[in-house]
């Protein structure tokens, strides 16, 4: 062979990752995202709520519970993760506030990480937490610095976690991002269908392909344009961009995800009937237990630390979702 024709074949993966809910409707967007960039990636899901159709065939499974904490032991055994993503969660306020108990299995499951992450002295940990641990907003948008006074359960699991983490983090010298997601929407070529609905989308979507007879907005007398919820919704692809790009920053840092733009429930209904141009049927209900009046991000330090920046727009997100919906109920012959 001569020098000319030598051309070497860099084949080699970056990192060795950790995915923590990795069949589930963000992780499994990230497993595919950390895959194509050629990380070796593991899984651990329970598949309480995830499915094993949405696991990548290159990551590694484990189906394991968090909380029963020798096996998750034993698979840290024979691999040497350099980082972790911790995003195995329940996730739904409301039925936080009708059986608590079940929610603290979250911060036990992320105890139970934050032991072996210690032990196995891994450098890396990036946390998935939420808008819900703001409590009733004192300002919006909502910065990192605004206090910590979570209204339902589901909240107060998470911000327990987050005081975990640092505390572990910082003892062991681990670099730690906690990413407060806000709504998180849309779909990331995965044709995700959310098996159980908690989420505004895919119980719009519900309806839309008569799986449900109407939507039902919890509430239209909040102190907000139309008296129902605003929220900050976040495309799952601008999702996935801030994991990839924490993974490069060195700084311990807990940053807002979101668009910084309020949509509220009412006008989001609105939109999908425009998108879709389709009627949705809907009816006004009862507020929930747990809910906030409005919930938007201010993105400013995202934007500063990862330059990160969102690029979906709503339409894009409901347009996304809808066709995720329409690919697996009439997938094309
Ligand atoms: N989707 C959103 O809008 C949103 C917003 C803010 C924060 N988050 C957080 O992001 C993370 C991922 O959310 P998602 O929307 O992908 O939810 P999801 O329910 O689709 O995925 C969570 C996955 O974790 C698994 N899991 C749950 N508990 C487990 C346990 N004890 N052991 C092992 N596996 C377990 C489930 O089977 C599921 O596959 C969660 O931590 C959630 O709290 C989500």
């Amino acid at each position: 062979m001569n020098d000319k024709s030598f051309k070497p074949i860099i084949l080699f993966a970056l990192m060795e990752i950790l995915v923590t809910g990795g069949a589930g409707y963000i992780g499994s967007a990230l497993v595919k995202s950390l895959i194509e960039k050629k990380h070796n990636v593991g899984v651990i899901d329970n598949l309480s709520k995830g499915k094993k159709e949405y696991l990548h065939p290159k990551a590694k499974f484990y189906r394991t519970d968090l909380v029963d904490k020798k096996e998750l032991a034993g698979n840290f055994k024979n691999s040497k993760f350099d980082a972790v993503i911790h995003l195995a969660a329940y996730k739904s306020v409301e039925e936080s506030m009708k059986n608590p108990e079940k929610y603290k299995d979250n911060v036990v499951a992320a105890n139970n990480l934050l032991e072996l992450i210690e032990k196995h002295a891994i450098k890396k940990l990036i946390f998935s937490s939420t808008a819900a641990v703001y409590g009733t907003p004192q300002y919006s948008p909502l910065d990192e610095n605004h206090s910590t006074k979570p209204i339902n359960v589901y909240g107060q699991g998470k911000l327990e976690v987050e005081k975990n983490i640092m505390k572990v983090c910082e003892k062991n010298s681990v670099d730690y991002i906690i990413l407060r997601y806000f709504n998180v929407a849309g779909d990331a070529g995965l044709n995700y269908i959310d098996p159980a609905p908690e989420n505004v989308f895919p119980k719009l979507m519900d309806v839309v392909f008569g799986k449900r007879r109407e939507f039902t907005i919890f509430g239209n007398d909040y102190k907000t344009r139309d008296g129902t919820c605003i929220r900050d919704y976040i495309d799952i692809n601008d999702i996935v961009k801030a994991h990839i790009l924490s993974l490069d920053v060195n700084s311990n840092n807990i940053m807002n995800i979101g668009t910084s733009n309020g949509i509220s429930v009412l006008e989001l209904v609105k939109s999908a009937e425009k998108v879709i141009e389709k009627k949705i049927p809907f009816k006004f209900g009862p507020r929930r237990a747990g809910d906030c009046p409005e919930l938007v991000a201010s993105n400013q330090l995202a934007k500063r630390i990862m330059k990160w920046k969102p690029e979906k727009s709503i339409d894009s997100m409901i347009l996304s979702t809808y066709n995720a919906y329409k690919n697996r109920y009439n997938p094309r012959p």
